[in-house]
C-alpha cells in the first residue's frame, strides 16, 4: 500500500511538475483490467496448474473489476443471484455449532498459503484480520465493522442467523462487490466451521455478545 501510494504520489509530483491538471493524471492511471492480469501472471512465474488458477478472476471478480466495485444494477443483481445459488444449507439445518471452536477459527490465518501446502492443520477464518469480535482482542484489522455486539444488536433472530451464515458463506450474496472472501463458495471453510463461526457473532453465550 505504503510503494502504492508512493507511486501515485510521484506521477502526481510529476504531473504538476509537467503542468499536467493532477486530476486528469489520477483518473488515466487506472490502467485496463487485461494489463493488471497480464502483470499479475507475471509476477508469479513457473505456478502449478492449481495456484495459476488462482490468479485468474471468476465471473464475478471478472464483473467487479470491470465496474471498480460499483456495478449498474443489473450486473449487480446477476452477481447477487449468482452467489446466493452457491450456499449449501446444513442438512439438519442447525446453523450455529460451538462459539469457543468459532473463535479459534476467527483467530486463525493458516491455510492456503504457498507455505502451508501439504497443509498440516485446519484452514482458519483470519476474521480478525478485518474485523473487531469479541471486545477483549486487542489485535484486530478494520477494513470491515467491528462485530462487537453483532448478535445482540440484531435481537439474536432466526433470520439474523440465517443470513450471517449466508453472509460468511458468500457476502456476494447480500452484497455484490464486497470485499470480504467467499469462505464457503470458495471452500476456505467447511459447512461445520462456518455454523461455528456464525455461534461466535449470534450465540447469546458467545463473548462478541457479552
Ligand atoms: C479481507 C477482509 C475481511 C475478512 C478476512 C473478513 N471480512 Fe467480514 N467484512 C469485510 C468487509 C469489508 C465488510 C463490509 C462489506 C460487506 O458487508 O460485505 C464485511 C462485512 C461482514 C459482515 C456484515 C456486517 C454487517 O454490517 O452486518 C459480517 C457478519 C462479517 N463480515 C463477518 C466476517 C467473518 C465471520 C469473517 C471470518 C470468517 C470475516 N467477516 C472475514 C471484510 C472482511
Amino acid at each position: 500500500m505504503r510503494t502504492i501510494d508512493f507511486a501515485l504520489a510521484s506521477a502526481l509530483a510529476l504531473a504538476f511538475a509537467a503542468g499536467l491538471p493532477a486530476a486528469a493524471l489520477a483518473q488515466d492511471a487506472a490502467p485496463p483490467a487485461s494489463e493488471v492480469d497480464a502483470v499479475i501472471e507475471a509476477a508469479f512465474p513457473g505456478l502449478d496448474a492449481d495456484w495459476a488458477a488462482r490468479l485468474r478472476p471468476d465471473a464475478t471478480m471478472e464483473q467487479c473489476n470491470q465496474f471498480a466495485n460499483l456495478p449498474p444494477d443489473d450486473v449487480f443483481e446477476e452477481i447477487r443471484t449468482r452467489a446466493a445459488g452457491t450456499i449449501v444449507y446444513p442438512d439438519d439445518g442447525v446453523l450455529m455449532g460451538s462459539w469457543e471452536n468459532g473463535e479459534k477459527l476467527a483467530q486463525s490465518g493458516y491455510g492456503m498459503r504457498f507455505s502451508d501446502y501439504p497443509a498440516r492443520r485446519e484452514t482458519g477464518g483470519n476474521c480478525y484480520a478485518c474485523h473487531q469480535l469479541t471486545p477483549q482482542e486487542v489485535s484486530y484489522g478494520t477494513l470491515g465493522p467491528s462485530l462487537a455486539g453483532y448478535g445482540e444488536m440484531l435481537g439474536f433472530s432466526d433470520e439474523a442467523v440465517k443470513a450471517t451464515y449466508e453472509k460468511i458463506y458468500d457476502p456476494h450474496a447480500a452484497l455484490p462487490c464486497s470485499m470480504m472472501p467467499r469462505f464457503g463458495t470458495n471452500g476456505v471453510l467447511t459447512i461445520d466451521q462456518i455454523k461455528d463461526i456464525v455461534a461466535l457473532l449470534m450465540d447469546p453465550a458467545s463473548p462478541v455478545n457479552q
